[in-house]
């Protein structure tokens, strides 16, 4: 089925569809493991900052903020997900490398809420996709317990101090200034908050795993291993049995397939027991990147003939294998790996989750023929790895960035000891029943990869938790890592740009057997729509867009390519990065840990060395990343085009580039780069041919033609595939701007909920060619009941705020994200204007 397509059917249908959790029926779509019994727990939350604040003074955090009688009358109101520092202000002392945004402070949360009489002798539970850090929680002035590192999900048991038929004030105390990081990490409760009530005999917190240990095209045994908790003073039996439905694209459960017999559970008081039981699906449907079918699972758990708990754990059935020699096979079919690692944020919504702005990229992703999502380098939201089920995506499920060293001061070094085995549990626990998850990780170019003892430790509780996948672990030392033997924990062995020594390891007895992936490659860096000429890349704290420029230990999309086709037995790559982010503004960055990529090689180190103290003294306006192949408003770099050329052979495509507006160029050298699905192309300015290039299987990942004399007018490609017509391309010179002319990834989108429009803007002459170096500034306006979130351009030095309804184009682009206001239903129009130019518009309807 067209991907595309399919993924279109689905947003259109699911916008008539209920939310998810709710109670549930049959028909209810079903997207998360759980107990039915579970609200979103988001909307009416206080929030008041403490520490360091916006604009670098400090306020006195005063004593006792969880009192149930303080007074917070005056607290700002929100609704989370919600990301204290992407509000900024954007501030030029503050560090490049975390996005020069004033994420370090003390967050207080308050939720006054109530719980009726009929739940009382329930338990009641609050979980956290993840508070960003140190969060503290108390409930009712009582102390429930902490969880520091921000990327876990947890959950926190609130039924000793709930007041049943009286108001209840949950407080939540966050602390990013004891927290560092090497990209912006963003601040507060930026993922989703959920209330949970069960009985208290009920399935244990991600109480199912799920596993299907004999696969065939004739059938499928699943096993189902269920966690049961008895939370009461007496003892118990319960029956349990669990039923197997077939997922349909709108994640319904559709047909019944299967069920397991009923086990009969004795539980003492405070007891929890893990029981398994297993149920054969026939001719099961298994779970691929092209056809993505799920199954879920669910349990029902009684107590003297009544329902006392029902639990959804979706799940998929594949087999996966990995070998040195043949690559990762996917239900025993070879799939190379074409993965992008991503950072968590979301461009100008900072790192406060929404679903629809992930699904937008992962739809970007999917355009360009990325198969595969690294979450470098925490877990992630969930919502991830359930739209990566949906999809069709593998995904490296990654925990941590340090270990017991430190890469900053405050890293996870702080917390290692007591919370590593936690947080290794927390994630696999969450995410092992998701078909996507692939391949754990245990760090990435932690200070310790030649650690033999911390990495079999590591890998260990991996193990323990989930034999089913293997544990990796991305190097930047793979000579060390192999040399000391510390890699012999993993099934997988990662690697990070150091191939050179590949050949050496393939034949070396230890390691021949030992699948090697490309955990991290490439590390390009460019800004959409810059080109520069000749040897300099860099200018104005911008880097040119011709896809050659790189850090020294990274390399262009096409060497990465040849390495692939030198080494076929790799299991394919992890391009850093898919998309821009907040922070790591390499190479206009100061982070010394980069250092560390030139272990063995002292004149590189030397080198940036001395670019690390150019940067310091100059301190550039760097707040984002060039790494991306897309840029942080969602538009597609040049690169773009070389991954979909490489990775989707089948597409018919073409890609001129640089753009053909260059009046102060007329006859000087500007050479003329080519991406394409086809091996062969022919280029023509003005309608003369300037000669055909064939590309040479292994070796040329584009077509160039490096000494054209640039007069105006038209740049046209004619690509072939096997000698016959395959693809064209046009770029033109074009005309003055003229006009904004806008277009929404989703024109009709959610009433009363945090769905989001993202609307591209495009600087466009008479004609309608976008004008390639038009800056306009941009007024953004709304008639009618929707709201601007957010504006971007994807420049990233601009300090413009995120929140402004003001932006400049960025060569020739803008984006405005909007939704709905107030729960009404109907269309509103976003305007878009602009000195000059013809104003821009386009209506949107919640539905
Ligand atoms: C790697 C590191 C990534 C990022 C990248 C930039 O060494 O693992 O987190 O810093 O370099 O090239």
């Amino acid at each position: 089925m067209n991907y595309q397509r399919f993924f279109q059917l689905f947003l259109f249908a699911s916008l008539f569809l209920p939310g998810l959790p709710g109670a549930f029926s049959q028909s209810a779509p079903i997207t998360r493991m759980g107990t039915t019994n579970t609200a979103s727990f988001d909307d009416g939350w206080l929030f008041q900052r403490y520490g360091l604040q916006p604009d670098g003074t400090r306020k006195e955090e005063p004593a006792a903020l969880e009192n149930m009688a303080l007074n917070d009358a005056s607290w700002q109101k929100l609704q989370l997900p919600h990301d204290w520092a992407i509000t900024g202000p954007f501030r030029i002392e503050l560090d490049g490398s975390t996005g020069k945004l004033p994420w370090k402070g003390i967050g207080w949360y308050r939720k006054h809420f109530s719980i009726p009489a009929t739940d009382t002798g329930k338990q009641i539970f609050i979980d956290f996709d993840g508070a960003m850090a140190y969060a503290k929680i108390w409930l009712n002035g009582k102390y429930v317990g902490t969880w520091p590192y921000g990327y876990t999900s947890f959950r926190m048991d609130l039924t000793p101090y709930i007041l049943p038929r009286k108001e209840n004030v949950l407080a939540v105390r966050l602390d990013t200034e004891n927290w560092d990081s090497r990209w912006y990490p963003g601040a507060g409760i930026y993922r989703h908050v959920w209330l949970v009530k069960t009985a208290p005999v009920h399935v244990a917190h991600w109480g199912t795993y799920i596993t299907a240990p004999k696969i065939t095209d004739r059938d499928a045994v699943v096993n189902i291993a269920l966690t049961l908790n008895n939370q009461s003073q007496k003892s118990a039996t319960a029956i349990a049995q669990t039923t197997l439905y077939e997922l349909d694209v709108l994640n319904r459960p559709v047909k019944k397939v299967a069920a397991t017999k009923e086990s009969i559970i004795d539980l003492n008081a405070g007891e929890e027991k893990i029981t398994e039981s297993q149920a054969t699906i026939t001719r099961p449907k298994r779970w691929s990147i092209e056809a993505p079918n799920r199954y879920v699972a669910q349990t029902v758990i009684k107590i003297n003939g009544k329902v006392v708990d029902t639990y959804n754990s979706p799940f998929g059935i594949r087999t996966l294998e990995f070998t040195a020699r043949n690559g990762f096979l996917l239900n025993g079919k070879r799939v190379e790996i074409q993965g992008t690692c991503n950072h968590h944020d979301l461009g100008a919504l900072g790192a406060a989750f929404n679903e629809s702005a992930l699904i937008r990229q992962l739809n970007i992703l999917k355009d360009m023929g990325c198969n595969s999502l690294r979450t470098s380098h925490n877990p992630p939201a969930p919502e991830l790895l359930e739209l990566a089920d949906k999809m069709g995506f593998l995904v490296w499920d990654e925990a941590f960035d340090a270990w017991k060293k430190g890469k900053r001061k405050n890293d996870y070094n702080k917390i290692f000891d007591e919370w590593h085995e936690k947080d290794l549990k927390a994630l696999i626990h969450r995410d092992r029943n998701h078909p996507s998850v692939f391949i754990w990780s245990i760090g990435n170019e932690v200070l310790e990869q030649q650690n033999v003892q911390l990495t079999k430790h590591l890998a260990e509780i991996m193990k323990r938790e989930d034999p089913t996948r293997p544990v990796s672990n991305g190097y930047n030392d793979p000579d060390g890592g192999r040399n000391s033997g510390a890699a012999t924990a993993l099934g997988v062995m990662g690697v990070n740009y150091f191939f050179g020594q590949q050949a050496k390891w393939d034949a070396d007895p230890r390691y021949a057997n030992m699948p090697t992936i490309g955990s991290e490659t490439s590390s390009c860096v460019s800004t959409r729509g810059e080109y520069y000429f000749g040897s300099n890349d860099y200018q104005n704290w911008q880097i040119s867009s011709y896809d050659n420029a790189k850090p020294g230990w990274g390399c262009s999309p096409d060497e990465q390519f040849r390495t692939n086709a030198k080494y076929p037995n790799l299991l394919g790559e992890f391009v850093w990065t898919g998309f821009d982010y907040l922070g790591e503004p390499t190479p206009y960055n100061s982070d010394e840990t980069n250092l560390l990529n030139f272990r063995t090689d002292p004149s590189k180190k030397e080198e940036l060395e001395k670019q690390l103290e150019f940067i310091r003294k100059n301190n550039p306006p760097s707040r984002s990343s060039y790494f991306g192949i897309i840029d942080l408003a969602g538009f597609p770099k040049d690169r773009f085009y070389s991954y979909q050329a490489h990775w989707r052979p089948d597409l018919p495509m073409a890609h001129i580039f640089p753009h053909w507006n260059w009046p102060e160029r007329i006859d000087s050298i500007t050479p003329v780069h080519v991406y394409t699905s086809g091996d062969e192309a022919e280029l023509f300015l003005n309608g003369k041919s300037l000669g055909r290039k064939h590309k040479t299987p292994g070796k040329d990942f584009r077509l160039t033609w490096d000494s054209v004399r640039y007069v105006p007018g038209e740049l046209k490609v004619i690509c072939y595939k096997n000698g016959k017509q395959w693809a064209t391309d046009i770029v033109k010179t074009t005309g003055e701007m003229n006009k904004l002319v806008l277009s929404a990834d989703r024109i009709a989108i959610k009433a009363g909920e945090d769905d989001l429009s993202f609307i591209t803007v495009k600087v466009t002459d008479n004609a309608g060619l976008v004008v390639p170096r038009s800056h306009p500034l941009i007024h953004f306006s709304i008639e009618g009941p929707g709201e601007i979130v957010a504006t971007d351009n994807g420049n990233p030095i601009s300090f413009v705020p995120f929140q402004s309804h003001d932006r400049p184009a960025f060569n020739g682009m803008a984006l405005v994200i909007v939704k709905s206001k107030g729960g009404a239903k109907g269309k509103f129009t976003v305007h878009a204007i602009s000195e000059q130019l013809a104003e821009g518009s386009i209506e949107i309807e919640n539905r």
